[in-house]
Parts: structure tokens; sequence; C-alpha cells
């Protein structure tokens, strides 16, 4: 049986996975606006990857019997004109305090003996590495081209390949 400790716990997660999602978006709108269209497509396909962190918790707790609280989330703030490397700084050290967080709760869930939940949260511990390593690969591409206008082009064109990786059917999570 999940405790209310657990729920209230998984609540909070909720809304730093949502708060991720339009911090994301945020970001995408000043890099649209920049020009960066490429790198725009980057951050609302992570947008959509955030939104779906939030809601397979969601769907964790309607699956436990218990009641997800929908958050206020607070307004996410993205310097104007931020470079592509701040940004990418920036991406990196949100994911490192939402890999913090996810680390928080699965001992949290050890602690309570829950191991429904630690199941759950161990899926998101891999997440986090990928989301990790996905920062860190783009901070070092952009690093290796310094003022290389061309090679920022590209790589504007080559992030704007990327697709949705996870389940986006949130219709399913009731
Ligand atoms: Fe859901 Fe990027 O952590």
């Amino acid at each position: 049986m999940i405790s209310q400790k657990v729920i209230d716990r998984i609540n909070v997660q909720i809304e730093r996975e949502m708060y991720s999602a339009f911090l994301y978006m945020t970001m995408s709108a000043e890099m649209s606006k920049q020009g960066y269209t490429g790198i725009a497509k980057w951050l609302m396909v992570q947008y959509h990857e955030e939104m779906f962190h939030a809601m397979k918790f969601y769907k964790y707790l309607i699956e436990q019997g218990a009641k997800p609280a929908v958050p206020a989330i607070k307004e996410a703030q993205v310097k104007s004109g931020i470079g592509i490397k701040e940004l990418f700084t920036e991406v990196l050290k949100h994911e490192k305090t939402v890999t913090a967080s996810i680390r928080e709760l699965l001992e949290l869930a050890s602690a309570e003996k829950d191991y429904a939940t630690e199941n759950v949260v161990r899926w998101y511990i891999d997440e986090q590495v990928e989301e990790e390593k996905n920062a860190e690969e783009i901070l070092q591409n952009i690093e290796l081209l310094g003022e290389n206008k061309q090679g920022l082009f590209m790589l504007n064109i080559e992030l704007g390949k990327r697709e949705l990786s996870v389940a986006s059917n949130f219709v399913s999570f009731t």
C-alpha cells in the first residue's frame, strides 16, 4: 500500500516535471525568436518528454488508488537574447537538479519499503542518465564549434531532426 508520504512526494515530482516542460517551452520560444528553429524544435520535443514524465507519475498514482494533485506551475524565466551555449548549460544544470530530485524520491520509496514505487522510479533514474547525456553532448558540440557560424547553422539543423521517443498518448492516463 502506498503511503501518504510517498503520494505527496510523487505529487511534488509531478509539479517539477511540469515545470521542466514549461521551462523548455519558454526556452523554445526564445530560440524561435532568435531564428534557431531547429533548437526550438528540439526543446519542444523536450517539452513533450517532460509532460510524459509528469503523466507517467499521474497514471501511477491513479493505478494505486491515489488522487494526483494538479499543481500550479510557477513561471519559467529565460533570459532574453541568451546564447545557445548558456542555454544548454542551463538545460544541463536543470537536468542535474531533476536527477537529484528523482534520487531523493527513490530513497524515500526505499526507506518506506515501497517496492512498487521503487520500480517506477528506477525508470526515471535511467531516463535521467539519458537526459544529462543529451545535454552534455550538445554542449560539447557547441564548445567544439566555438564561433564557427556554419557549424552552428548545421548543429541547428541537426537538432531539428529530433523526434519524440516517448508515448505521447495521455488520453489513456485516466
Ligand atoms: Fe523529466 Fe528532464 O527530467
